[in-house]
């Protein structure tokens, strides 16, 4: 099979079934698989086989417009509690747009409207009587670039816990947050310094412990590596594992191996109605990780993880 740069799916499931050819890519480590294309061996923490983790986000038929630009259409998943869901996908096809349904923060951006339903622990998130604000701050969000406030270390993460109306002692919220972040060792010594003189690396800790301060039960990150080098990015993705002992997390990438390393879920979406100046997304497939990565249903989710589109 003659793909470029991609995974080579056929290797893939040769290699479940137990015949790995040598050039085996780097996702079967990903995925716990040895290399010798033996049976699986133990898997990496949160790829273990688990019993119905239960549902914190229940979607169902969400359309979600710009205007009168359709960009969601007919999405329906289940996100699992304390666990880490990938959404990957071509660019344009609605990633972060179906993130930010989440939260509702579409509708920070005029002329927007969603409809379907989205459940949050058994509660229609979009009910009228919901209050956007504090669902803000229950499910919070990070993104691509590290966006710390030009101010010092301390004052990124007490501003975080103020706007969302968190009170008790601020040393020890500012501390929590940091620790929470696996930042604290490095810059409790200078908590006064700007936060913008950090590595981005530790600019995009800062605003996690940032939004942790809020005390969200749910994180959303939007490619929250894409702008970092690779150790950086192995730092965030290690944070990510320790925070999903205490959270739910949803995270878009564009790194197959970044999906395959941390998500126990992965949620594949693709453009499915395309006209002149309309393009519509959708989940085209969505199950766990390892089975979506190697025994895929769909054949465009095929197509992607190989490399042959997007
Ligand atoms: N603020 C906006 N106003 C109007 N249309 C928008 C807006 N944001 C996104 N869109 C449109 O919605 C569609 C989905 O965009 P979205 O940003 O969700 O895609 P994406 O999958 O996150 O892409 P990428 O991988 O490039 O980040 C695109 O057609 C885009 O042009
Ligand atoms: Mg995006």
């Amino acid at each position: 099979m003659d793909v470029q740069g991609g995974y080579r799916m056929a290797d893939l499931t040769q290699e479940v079934q137990g015949s790995a050819p040598a050039d085996f890519p780097a996702i079967r480590t990903e995925l716990g698989m040895r290399g010798d294309g033996a049976a699986p061996t133990k898997m990496k923490p949160g790829m273990e086989t688990r019993v119905s983790p239960n549902a914190e986000f229940d979607v169902t038929d969400l359309d979600m417009f710009y205007g009168s630009a359709q960009a969601l259409k007919n999405v329906n998943i289940q996100i699992y509690e304390k666990r880490i869901t990938a959404i990957i996908g071509p660019s344009g096809c609605g990633k972060s747009t179906f993130l930010r349904c989440f939260n509702r923060m579409n509708e920070l951006i005029p002329n927007t409207r969603t409809q379907g339903r989205v459940l949050f622990r058994g509660k229609d998130l979009y009910a009228p009587n919901v209050d956007p604000v504090a669902v803000r701050k229950t499910v919070g969000m990070v993104f691509q670039k590290p966006n710390p406030f030009p101010k010092s270390i301390f004052d990124n993460i007490a501003y975080g816990a103020q706007i969302n109306g968190i009170k008790g002692n601020m040393n020890d919220i500012v501390e929590r947050a940091l620790r929470q972040a696996e930042l604290w060792d490095e810059v409790k010594d200078k908590l006064k310094q700007s936060g913008l003189a950090l590595s981005g690396g530790q600019q995009q800790r800062l605003c996690i412990a940032r939004t942790l301060a809020a005390q969200p039960e749910v994180i959303l990150m939007d490619e929250p590596c894409a702008s970092l080098d690779p150790i950086a990015t192995i730092r965030i993705e290690e944070l990510m594992r320790e925070l999903k002992k205490d959270f739910t997390i949803v995270i878009v990438t564009h790194n197959m191996q970044q999906a395959a390393r941390v998500s126990d879920y992965t949620a594949m979406m693709m453009i499915t109605d395309k006209e002149e100046g309309k393009r519509t997304g959708t989940v085209i497939e969505y199950g766990e990780t390892r089975t979506l990565f190697t025994t895929p249903q769909d054949s465009r989710t095929e197509d992607y993880i190989t490399g042959r589109f997007g």
